[in-house]
């Protein structure tokens, strides 16, 4: 993808380099555009050593524009399949909001047809002014995307929000837009539930699984990736990622109910979720004394969310599960098929620990016509994204056969 790069003036230019450098490691084209402050603080010779492209704007040491024989700011906005601004300031946003076009930076702003996205970095007093806020909110009208700041020690040395967003989740925001949309599942709405849960015994203990929910999370950026709106109920401690509709959930009951309340307006359900199949009878308010000898824990099963959701969807609504089995594992997972109504499992094999952590991971799809093809070995991400191609083809080829 060809990315303009815009640097305004504030302390985080400086992780714009890093961005840069990122980027082109990804693969992309990026040419970077410095304001006149921006170019205070880091200089068009890292910049564009470190993307290989020309650097754009003030040249700052004779404080004067480059020669324009071109038409420049029209030739870069037509070149841009994105433009991203980082850090930005109140001012650049203020101006963008407002169609002010005085600067090479502005004037590429609004003339591009290119996707934008802002990641603001300022002090907080300026980043909760109702200014920048009213502004912030015009250009997410516009079709903007933002990639909000953190909450943290500002280099001003105030505490709050206002730090720039890390540069890892700036670059998957970015990413999203060099993905390729996939016909099924663009504008499609996807229920990913994920991680383990935790059901109390009392509040210190707790019964639970060796689960990190990363393969539920890969597979939320992955759809969302190709196109899908995402609801991703997730146990667990991950982070939520970028762009995506998350919700924290820690007991089965709490999954199943998140997922009630988006399934009816969902197109499909991805049920990557380990939950625990059994939680204690009682959970104790206080924190439970141990007793002599040994003792009796009594375990009632949890809801089976995916079951419940697959009995009550509709004739277009597609629902894919996962087994993680340690033996027989074909056998087992089309009896899941059957048993569940379910229209794919994947298959894990968690033998010796397989399939938990980060390590490269293979699935194997079982859909009502049999066994297909082993998707893997791949890392997390990568093997995600094979999986959402895999069920785009299958989805196109069902529409077809309709
Ligand atoms: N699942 C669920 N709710 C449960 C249990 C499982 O939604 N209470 C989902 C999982 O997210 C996964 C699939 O069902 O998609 C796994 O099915 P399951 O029969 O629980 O498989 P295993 O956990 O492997 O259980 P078993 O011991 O029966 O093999």
């Amino acid at each position: 993808m060809q990315i303009i790069l815009g640097i305004t003036g504030g302390v985080a230019a400086y992780k714009s380099a890093e961005l840069a450098r990122l980027l082109v490691n990804q693969g992309h084209r990026v040419r970077c555009i410095l304001t006149e402050a921006g170019a205070r603080f880091i200089t068009p010779l890292t910049l564009s050593s470190l993307t290989g492209e020309p650097c754009y704007g003030a040249n700052p040491d004779q404080g004067e524009w480059r020669a324009n024989p071109s038409i420049e700011h029209i030739e870069l906005a037509r070149w841009a399949e994105l433009v991203a601004v980082v850090p930005a300031t109140a001012n650049i946003l203020g101006k963008a909001a407002n169609g002010l076009a005085s600067d090479l930076l502005s004037t590429v702003l609004l003339a591009t047809r290119a996707p934008v996205l802002w990641a603001p970095a300022m002090n907080t007093g300026m980043w909760e002014h109702p200014a920048v806020q009213a502004n912030l909110a015009r250009l997410r009208s516009f079709g903007h995307a933002v990639v909000e700041p953190g909450a943290g020690i500002l280099a001003c040395g105030e505490e709050g929000a206002g730090k720039l967003a890390e540069i890892a989740v700036i670059a998957e925001a970015i990413q999203i837009h060099a993905a390729p949309k996939l016909r099924s599942l663009a504008g499609r709405r996807v229920v990913i539930t994920s991680g383990p849960t935790r059901e109390d015994l009392d509040p210190v203990r707790l019964l639970t699984n060796r689960s990190t929910g990363s393969m539920g999370v890969e597979l939320a950026r992955a759809f969302r990736d190709a196109g899908a709106s995402v609801q991703l109920v997730l146990g667990g401690d991950l982070p939520a990622p970028w762009g995506i509709e998350t919700i924290r959930v820690r007991s089965a009951e709490q999954m199943l109910a998140a997922c009630q309340a988006c399934w009816a307006d969902a197109d499909g359900l991805v049920a990557a979720a380990a939950v625990a199949d059994q939680r204690p009878e009682q959970t104790a308010a206080e924190k439970a004394k141990k007793g002599e000898g040994s003792e009796t824990l009594v375990l009632v099963r949890t809801p089976d969310i995916l079951a419940t959701l697959a009995a009550a969807r509709r004739p277009d609504q597609w629902v894919i599960g996962f087994a993680a089995e340690s033996e027989h594992h074909l056998e087992h997972a089309a009896a899941k098929l059957k048993k569940k109504g379910l229209d794919a499992v994947l298959v894990n094999d968690v033998q010796a620990g397989r399939a938990f952590g980060p390590q490269a991971n293979t699935l194997t799809p079982i859909t009502p016509q049999g066994a297909h093809h082993p998707l893997g070995p791949l890392p997390k991400d990568q093997l995600a994204r094979a999986v959402v191609q895999w069920w785009d083809q299958r989805l196109e080829a069902m529409d077809s056969g309709r």
